[in-house]
């Protein structure tokens, strides 16, 4: 089995008005390639913390983070902003849509970025996988939290990403349509065999990842399966 991600060791510590505060304490685990994984915990356990040490947005104070084989804690801003390009892909509790581009654009721009070929018909085609076909010309602020979280699904998967992080991905919508977006997204997932990496407070979300791994207190206290 191919591992994905490795975590070994990593501490995190911030300075802030004169103290260190450590927000994650020798966490270890590694992640085989195209499993699901939840990482559940209290708020301010260190989770979002993890997520961006994982996906390369941040770098450890202690320890080493391996994405794809490759050793985050060792490249420069720009090497990790390629390596996320290349092989991340990133969902958000509030979105991040930019909101001056329509949904089709929106899911288009990290196509073209990457210079990929027929960016327009592919992203329309992913765009109706997640049923807003007749939405793709309307801006964010046109669309319901559902929604816009749906274009984000279709802007996460059009990238093929190795591996896909949410950070409490269903935190900001209603039951109803939670179990909409959760539903797609493990039916993306399935099809792409995407390697997913979930914060969430959602049991029903948590349920559905072969693996859930527990923080508390910047610890990780379990790791079991499903
Ligand atoms: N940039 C930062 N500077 C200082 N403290 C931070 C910073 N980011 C997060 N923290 C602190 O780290 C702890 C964990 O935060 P976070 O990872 O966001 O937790 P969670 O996602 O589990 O709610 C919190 O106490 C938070 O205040
Ligand atoms: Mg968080």
């Amino acid at each position: 089995m191919e591992t994905i991600l490795n975590v070994k060791n990593v501490s995190k510590t911030y300075q802030g008005a004169g103290q260190l505060l450590t927000v994650l304490n020798d966490v270890n685990f590694s992640v085989e390639a195209g499993s699901t994984v939840s990482i559940v915990g209290p708020s301010g356990s260190g989770k979002t913390t993890l997520l961006g040490l994982c996906a390369g947005l941040d770098r450890s104070s202690k320890g080493s983070v391996e994405l794809n084989n490759i050793k985050l804690d060792q490249l420069s801003e720009d090497e990790r902003a390629q390596v996320r390009n290349r092989y991340v892909g990133f969902i958000f509790q509030n979105f991040q849509l930019l909101p001056t581009l329509t949904a089709l654009e929106n899911v288009m721009v990290p196509l073209e970025l990457r210079g990929e070929k027929n960016v327009r018909a592919r992203s329309m085609a992913l765009l109706d996988k997640v049923g807003l076909h007749n939405r793709m010309h309307h801006y964010p602020a046109q669309l319901s939290g559902g929604e816009q979280q749906r274009v984000s699904l279709a802007r996460a998967f059009a990238n093929n990403p190795k591996i896909l992080f949410a950070d409490e991905p269903t935190g900001n919508l209603d039951v109803e349509t939670s179990d909409k977006v959760i539903k797609l997204l493990f039916d993306l997932n399935q099809e792409a065999g995407t390697t997913l990496i979930i914060v969430t407070h959602n049991l029903e979300l948590a349920s559905q990842t072969k693996r859930i791994i527990r923080i508390k207190g910047g610890h990780l206290v379990a790791d079991e399966l499903n």
